[in-house]
């Protein structure tokens, strides 16, 4: 049955843990949704893990709406959340909800999401007055990490922590249905998850969030050019398809591969009418 929004805010009430992963096509999507996994993020991680962009920076409009919709295609009972890329929501309020709306529109999407604290409440605000659900990002955020010093774990001292929780405060009354927190201290994301009324899903913020996220080819081990702490590797398939296809590449050689049942075959009269000639 397909997840809807309320049934991931009642996940919070009762108490029971949220898991989230991204995915960034058809093939993925549909080992995701069969997974029971009730949260979908079309991450703009896709740019790293799937386009070999250096950062998520780059990627566009155009790259999310059409990896969204291989996404929808795949993904049948999963609630999926599309990020707004880089520069499509903080230009103008106007401009943003057009973006947003594309998401949903053209995209297919349930809900979008978008980084930032204070100065994206006007944005959060016109979103969700346009029908448009939104899930919020705090604490290390890929989009601006230059401004940040790096993709480095955020929110580590007292004032920072108070802005962190103030700014989680101020967007939760915008009408975000939910938070990601990424790369802050454990003792924080728990704090931030008791104070809020909507669910948090953390990304390396500790076993107290309502839900965790992770980006599919870092735990499933397809993303190899760097490995942050907060990642759990469960599987190790870059491995597995190297080695899959170096033995491809052996049978080919030896003429191990194809063989008989690998074939499609031409009755006998049929085969000598054509050396007949
Ligand atoms: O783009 C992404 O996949 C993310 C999540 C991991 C939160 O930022």
């Amino acid at each position: 049955m397909m997840v809807n929004i309320n049934q991931i805010k009642e996940m919070k009430q009762r108490g029971e843990k949220i898991a989230m992963l991204t995915a960034y096509d058809y093939a993925s999507a549909q080992i995701v949704d069969r997974a029971g996994v009730p949260l979908i993020l079309v991450g703009d991680s896709l740019g790293m893990v799937v386009l070999g962009y250096e950062s998520t920076v780059p990627v566009t409009m155009e790259e999310m709406i059409h990896n969204t919709r291989a996404v929808m295609r795949g993904a049948h009972n999963t609630f999926v959340v599309a990020y707004l890329p880089f520069m499509s929501y903080q230009v103008s309020v106007p401009e943003a909800i057009r973006n947003a709306g594309r998401l949903l529109k053209e995209g297919g999407a349930d809900a979008v999401k978008l980084e930032g604290g204070e100065s994206m409440l006007p944005v959060v605000r016109a979103m969700v007055s346009a029908g448009i659900p939104v899930m919020g990002h705090l604490g290390l955020t890929p989009q601006t990490a230059t401004m940040l010093g790096g993709l480095k774990a955020q929110a580590r001292d007292a004032a920072a922590a108070r802005t962190l929780l103030k700014d989680a405060r101020l967007l939760v009354e915008s009408g975000v249905f939910s938070l990601v927190l990424e790369a802050i201290p454990a003792q924080l994301g728990e704090l931030v998850t008791k104070e809020l009324s909507v669910p948090t899903i953390g990304i390396g913020a500790g076993p107290g969030c309502d839900g965790q996220v992770l980006v599919l080819y870092d735990m499933l081990g397809l993303f190899q050019r760097f490995l942050p702490k907060f990642v759990k590797r469960y599987a190790n398939l870059g491995e597995s398809i190297a080695t899959a296809l170096e033995q491809y590449c052996q049978e080919v050689e030896s003429e191990a591969f194809p063989a008989a049942e690998h074939c499609f075959n031409m009755k006998r009269e049929e085969l000598a009418k054509l050396l007949e000639g």
